[in-house]
């Protein structure tokens, strides 16, 4: 059992691996600002759980439970202060940290620059500034595919070795992050994807690909603010009637359909990731990993609406319409690092991200619902 620090655990990817974290027996305390979630979710996970949860203040006023939630954002220096010695002082220290908090809209992150800049960077730097007060040295960092920019035909699938070419804020604060790890860990820029690290610090860079689906009981899963910019869960509100229809964003990709291919990955193999990645860095020498989260199999977007009309028995109608600027034709993960480092591979299939995202979607068409954030 460990004592870890999970930042926005009550977000889509943190929500479905605290469960995880849970069941594999560790206790955690979450920081989140609810700026893109709900504290229903924790609610949901303490359930799915079989605990309850706790909320506290920074200060924590008892000993932290299996899962204590407090309300806070990561650019409060004084509130990490709060938080790392509060822990300490009830005889449970933060022995690891997993980075989730983070804004993450691609469009958003143009026309904001600064804010994001300030959550991704600002934030995650008092995070690090914090734990390396606190000697807390172990960091599994949510980072992103979108590194990799547009990914050159014969660089798919992608190994991490693969150029890092961020193409929009977003894609560069989390570029930066991942550069401020590299640097604290005394490892060079280069990229290799398991180096020995200095410091003591152990450090994962996980760079997810495309993030779907839900847990199988359909009590939690993504519930994106507004109109939603990804696919999967626009699709999931065309099958349940929120939205008319899809928008295929081009067919005349180079593809084999014309549409775009992208790694979909469960949000539950995901989570799986973060707990093997964790255990990696537990258990070893301080050490840098780089790992890719993907599951190494393309799907287009008719891919996607085809498994999404078997999952829902309705049919999803859709118009096809200019290439959306920005994106690329391919985007699809070599996993193999993950695999031989962790031991982990996804085990979720496309019929079962469409399954259960439409189990989440049924049994909560307005996600955690209105007025809850
Ligand atoms: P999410 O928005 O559902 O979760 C992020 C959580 O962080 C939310 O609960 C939000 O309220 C919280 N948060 C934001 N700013 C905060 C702050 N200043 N202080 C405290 N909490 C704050 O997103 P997600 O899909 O779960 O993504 C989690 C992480 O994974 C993010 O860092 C994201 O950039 C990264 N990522 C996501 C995807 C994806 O497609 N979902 C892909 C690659 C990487
Ligand atoms: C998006 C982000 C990327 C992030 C990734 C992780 C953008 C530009 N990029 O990428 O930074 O790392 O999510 O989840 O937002 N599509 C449609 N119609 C839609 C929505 C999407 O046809 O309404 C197509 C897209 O053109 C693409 C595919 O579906 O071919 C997947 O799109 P999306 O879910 O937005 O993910 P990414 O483009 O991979």
């Amino acid at each position: 059992m460990a004592q870890l620090l999970i930042t926005g655990g009550a977000g889509f990817i943190g929500s479905h691996t605290c469960l995880v974290l849970l069941e594999a027996g560790h206790q955690l305390l979450v920081l989140d600002d609810f700026s893109n979630s709900s504290a229903v979710a924790l609610e949901r996970v303490a359930e799915l759980a079989g605990t309850r949860l706790q909320r506290a203040q920074p200060t924590l006023e008892a000993a932290p439970d299996a899962l204590t939630l407090v309300e806070g954002d990561i650019r409060d220096a004084q509130c990490l202060e709060a938080l790392f010695a509060s822990a300490k002082a009830f005889g449970l220290p933060i022995q690891a940290v997993i980075h989730f908090a983070g804004l993450k809209a691609v469009g958003e992150s143009v026309q904001q620059p600064l804010r994001y800049w300030d959550v991704n960077l600002v934030g995650s730097q008092r995070l690090l500034r914090a734990m390396d007060q606190h000697n807390c040295r172990t960091m599994v960092f949510s980072s992103s595919a979108t590194l990799y920019g547009y990914p050159s035909p014969e660089q798919v699938p992608i190994p991490e070795t693969a150029p890092i070419k961020p193409i929009n804020p977003y894609g560069a604060s989390k570029h930066a992050v991942e550069a401020l790890l590299a640097d604290l860990a005394r490892c060079s820029g280069a990229a290799e994807a398991i180096q020995a690290s200095g410091g003591g610090w152990r450090i994962a860079r996980l760079r997810y690909f495309n993030p779907v689906g839900a847990h199988p009981s359909g009590r939690i899963g993504e519930d994106p603010n507004g109109i939603p910019n990804n696919l999967f869960p626009f699709i999931t509100q065309v099958a349940i009637g929120r939205r008319p229809e899809l928008t295929v964003f081009g067919d005349d990709w180079p593809t084999p359909d014309g549409t775009g291919v992208r790694d979909y990955i469960h949000v539950m193999d995901l989570a799986e990731g973060h707990r093997e990645a964790l255990h990696s860095l537990l258990r070893a020498d301080p050490q840098m990993l780089t790992l890719n989260l993907g599951s190494g199999q393309g799907a287009s977007v008719l891919d996607v609406v085809k498994a999404m009309e078997a999952a829902s028995q309705r049919a999803i109608p859709y118009r096809i319409a200019p290439r959306r600027p920005g994106d690329a034709a391919i985007s699809v993960a070599n996993p193999s690092l993950a695999a031989q480092q962790l031991q982990w591979q996804t085990q979720r299939s496309l019929t079962d991200i469409c399954r259960d995202g439409w189990a989440w979607q049924q049994a909560n068409p307005n996600g955690y619902g209105d007025g809850c954030r």
